[in-house]
Parts: C-alpha cells; sequence; structure tokens
C-alpha cells in the first residue's frame, strides 16, 4: 500500500497528539511515510512537537516526523493536511464568549457574534494556508476542522472555488455514535440522511444496512434523555458543560419531533436559557484551558523530561478516525459516505444552490459527490436562510472592509435582540480584534 505524508496544520493545538495517536492506531489503512507538524507559534508547538518526537522515535520509528513554522518546510511534498488552526487561540476564543455574554446574548465558539468574530479572525489566515499549500503542494488536499467551520466554507467557496479544500465536522460523527449506542449497533452499521448548515441540521433518517430504520425508536429515547447514553463512545464529548448539551436535545426535538437534532441548536432555539445558565465569568474556553489543554501540555512536558512516552500516554483521538475515513476515501476511492460542508447544488432541492450546508455525500478521489436530501419542512427552510444569510453576510463584510454588513450580519442572527445591542456589541467586538481586523479601525 502506497506510504502517505501529512502535515497537521495546527500543530500545536490540543487535538494534536489526539490525532497522531490515532493515525497510530490506523497504520494499517493509512499507512504514513512522513508527518509533520506547522504552527505560527514555534514556542507552543515545539512542547508537542518534543514530546511526540519522543513517542513516535518508541512506537513507530520508520516514520520520518518534524515539526517547522516554515511553510516552504511544511508543506512540500504532502499528500493531505488535516487543518484544525484556532486563530487568535484561546485568549479570544474567551472574548467571543465573554463579550456577547456582556450584552445579554450567547457567547459562543461558532455560534452568534462570537462565531461570526471568529470568522472574521480566520478567513485571512485560512486562504493564506490554502494559498500556500498550492504553491508548495499543488496536488494537497486540505481536510479542514478549523472553525468556525460555516464561515471559512463560505470563504473558500467565494474566494478559493478551486482549491482542495474538504471542510468535516465532527459533531455529527460524536453524535451518531450516541444513537449507535441507543440502538445497540456500530456507528459504521448505520446510514444517515441529513440536510443542515454547520452546526445547524437534522437527522431525517437513520437506517441500518438492511433499511430497517431506528429514527423513531433514537426519537423516543432522546425525548427522555437527549443524547446522553452511559458508556462513553463520544470521547471528544464528555465535560459536563458537554453532558448538558447532550441532555438538552431532548428540548430541541421537542420543536419539531420528527426530525434528530444537532446539539448545536440549542443556542438558536434556547438562547434566554443558555444566557441564564452561563457564567460571564467563566466560560467554555476556561474550562478547556483548565481542563484539556492543560492535561495535554503536562503530559507532552512530562514526556519530554522523562525523556519516554512510556507509561504516560497521550489519549487517542478514537472518534477523529473520520479523518483517516475521509484521507482514505479520496486515497484510495472508497466512495465512503460522510456528512460534508458543501455548495448544496441541489442537495436540498428547495434551498439556494450556492448555499454551504451540511448533507451526506460520496466522497471518492475528485472530492464529494452530493446526495439529493429533497424538499425540507418551511420551519428548516427559514431557520436555515436566516443563518446562512449571516455567513453569506459575515464573508461580503470581510471581503468588503463593510462595517454596515458586519453589522447586519450580527442583527440578522437570531441570538441577537435588536439592531442596538448589535451595534454595541459590534463595537467592543472591533475593539478587542483590533490586531486582527485593521479594516474596521
Ligand atoms: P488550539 O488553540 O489548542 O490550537 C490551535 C493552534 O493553531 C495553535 O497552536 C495556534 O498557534 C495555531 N494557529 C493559529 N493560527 C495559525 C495560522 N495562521 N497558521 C498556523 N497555525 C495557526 O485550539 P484547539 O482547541 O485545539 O482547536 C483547534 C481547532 O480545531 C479550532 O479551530 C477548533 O474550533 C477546531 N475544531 C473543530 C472541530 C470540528 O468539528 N470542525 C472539532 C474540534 C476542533
Ligand atoms: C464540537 C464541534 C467543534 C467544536 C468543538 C468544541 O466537536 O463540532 O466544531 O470546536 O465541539 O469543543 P470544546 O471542547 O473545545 O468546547
Ligand atoms: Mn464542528
Amino acid at each position: 500500500m502506497k506510504k502517505f505524508s501529512v502535515v497537521i496544520a495546527g500543530g500545536g493545538s490540543t487535538y494534536t497528539p489526539g490525532i497522531v495517536m490515532m493515525l497510530l492506531d490506523n497504520l494499517d489503512r493509512f499507512p504514513i511515510k512522513t508527518l509533520k507538524l506547522y504552527d505560527n507559534d514555534a514556542e507552543r508547538q515545539n512542547e508537542l512537537g518534543e514530546a511526540l518526537d519522543i513517542l513516535l522515535k518508541e512506537k513507530e520509528p520508520s516514520i520520518e516526523f518534524s515539526y517547522t513554522t516554515d511553510p516552504e518546510e511544511a508543506f512540500t511534498g504532502m499528500d493531505f493536511c488535516f487543518a484544525h488552526i484556532r486563530v487568535g487561540k484561546y485568549e479570544m476564543r474567551e472574548q467571543d464568549e465573554k463579550i456577547p455574554l456582556k450584552h445579554g446574548v450567547i457567547g459562543q465558539e461558532t455560534c452568534g457574534p462570537g462565531g461570526i468574530a471568529y470568522g472574521m479572525r480566520s478567513i485571512g489566515p485560512m486562504i493564506e494556508m490554502i494559498d500556500l499549500m498550492e504553491k508548495y503542494a499543488p496536488d494537497c488536499w486540505m481536510l479542514n476542522y478549523s472553525n468556525p467551520a460555516a464561515i471559512i466554507a463560505e470563504a473558500c467557496r467565494v474566494l478559493r472555488p478551486d482549491a482542495r479544500v474538504l471542510n468535516i465536522c465532527d459533531m455529527p460523527v460524536g453524535t451518531l455514535r450516541r444513537m449507535s449506542q441507543i440502538v445497540d449497533k456500530e456507528p459504521k452499521d448505520l446510514e444517515v440522511r441529513y440536510f443542515g448548515l454547520n452546526h445547524f441540521g437534522w437527522w431525517t433518517s437513520v437506517k441500518d444496512k438492511d433499511g430497517h430504520e431506528y429514527l423513531p425508536q433514537i426519537r423516543d429515547y432522546v425525548a427522555e434523555n437527549g443524547y446522553l447514553t452511559q458508556i462513553e463512545v463520544d470521547t471528544q464529548h464528555m465535560d459536563p458543560s458537554w453532558q448538558e448539551t447532550h441532555k438538552k436535545a431532548k428540548d430541541l426535538l421537542a420543536v419539531d419531533p420528527r426530525f434528530l437534532p444537532n446539539t448545536y441548536l440549542k443556542y438558536y432555539f434556547y438562547p434566554d436559557y443558555e444566557v441564564r445558565q452561563a457564567d460571564a465569568n467563566y466560560t467554555r474556553a476556561n474550562e478547556v484551558m483548565d481542563g484539556r489543554e492543560k492535561s495535554v501540555f503536562s503530559t507532552a512536558r512530562d514526556i519530554i523530561e522523562r525523556g519516554t512516552a512510556e507509561g504516560s500516554n497521550f489519549s487517542i483521538g478514537s472518534h477523529a478516525t473520520f479523518i483517516v475515513d475521509l484521507a482514505r476515501a479520496i486515497a484510495f476511492n472508497t466512495h465512503e459516505r460522510m456528512l460534508m460542508i458543501v455548495e448544496n447544488n441541489g442537495a436540498i432541492a428547495n434551498f439556494d444552490d450556492n448555499a454551504m450546508v451540511e448533507v451526506p455525500c460520496i466522497i471518492g478521489s475528485d472530492g464529494p459527490e452530493v446526495l439529493s436530501q429533497g424538499n425540507i419542512p418551511e420551519f428548516e427552510r427559514a431557520l436555515m436562510y436566516q443563518q446562512v444569510t449571516v455567513e453569506k453576510l459575515a464573508v461580503e463584510a470581510y471581503i468588503e472592509g463593510s462595517y454596515q454588513k458586519f453589522w447586519q450580519a450580527l442583527t440578522l442572527s437570531k441570538t441577537v435582540p435588536s439592531a442596538e445591542v448589535a451595534k454595541n456589541l459590534l463595537d467592543d467586538l472591533i475593539e478587542a480584534n483590533q490586531k486582527y481586523w485593521p479594516q474596521f479601525n
């Protein structure tokens, strides 16, 4: 089998060790020749790089491993770039979450004003990275899960329509794992139909390979428990605040019991509740910094100090195997069926062709082919149209440097109560993002 060369962009990410462990676990399916880390923060990446170097030398010395901040070195010769950068890092995630809360609006990484702000920071560096990849590795595919994926995907559609970039999200993967547990199946046994936008969608069918429909059974379970399950299957979403999110799916289902909701809909259906629940002084960014970030970097330091990874290991990003499934689909033309964020082009029959939607696709060597999901009901269609227009306005605001469109994007967001609140919020966001948004200063 061919061996592949992979660069992980955002090498200093808290997810990097989990992805590397997952790659090690999948070498029989996806052999690796070269593995590189690339980041623009040398200090942050060095700690993980040094620890992973020790670990890889012990576990798989045949892999040529290195880490760099030089894009030419990072991309040259690569087949795949797994991208998970966070522009502004946790420091700015914290601002994205806390500034809206000051105005009584939900503060969230990818939804509402925080998500729009994160998008406005991310478009430029993501496009720059795509250009670097194309310059140094013209045949390389970028499997991007950097957030906010919806806005990044729209920016790619407009600014780099021909680039080999595939945008994906792990939330439906994690939730499908929970569903498979509810019906006592393996995730791979289940085939879904789904429509929506990123972090904004619904399952309309969950069948096994024989065609048995499990949606009613899952619905009965979710009506009682949300997606809360007993055994740890959805490893990435286990913290107490995530458990609350899985539970809340019960109230999302109640709004339209025909379909199974994506957990992120809670920010649009119950924003007032979410604001009441939030601690404006200690948000998810703080939880992650005190939890995942501390634990990953202290494991790295421990490995470096002891000079061995024996006995202290990074945990495996097990549900991140979908990234290998996607890479394999491209590399081996496997025609894997996966949810992807793609241009609609008729997949949802009564929705705009040029909207970036999240739907099931068949993936082969040429990328994804969308599967038709037919017509969707007016309720979901109207919600999606509002949200996709927010995302489009954000991208237009970025390209044109338009304060007006930025304000409109915030005003249109279902999470923001008025144009006045939107404007006050925007002015605070601009102040906090001075370094990132010279066009608005
Ligand atoms: P993190 O801050 O730990 O890591 C991000 C890394 O990106 C940092 O080391 C940072 O220095 C680096 N970076 C920032 N800008 C860069 C640039 N222009 N070029 C190169 N490197 C750059 O963040 P994290 O919590 O580990 O998350 C990483 C990303 O993955 C985030 O965007 C997060 O939202 C995303 N994510 C997405 C999904 C999904 O479902 N799509 C799932 C999990 C995480
Ligand atoms: C899910 C979403 C990602 C998001 C992540 C945040 O996995 O699909 O898009 O980045 O949650 O998780 P965190 O643990 O950082 O709050
Ligand atoms: Mn996601």
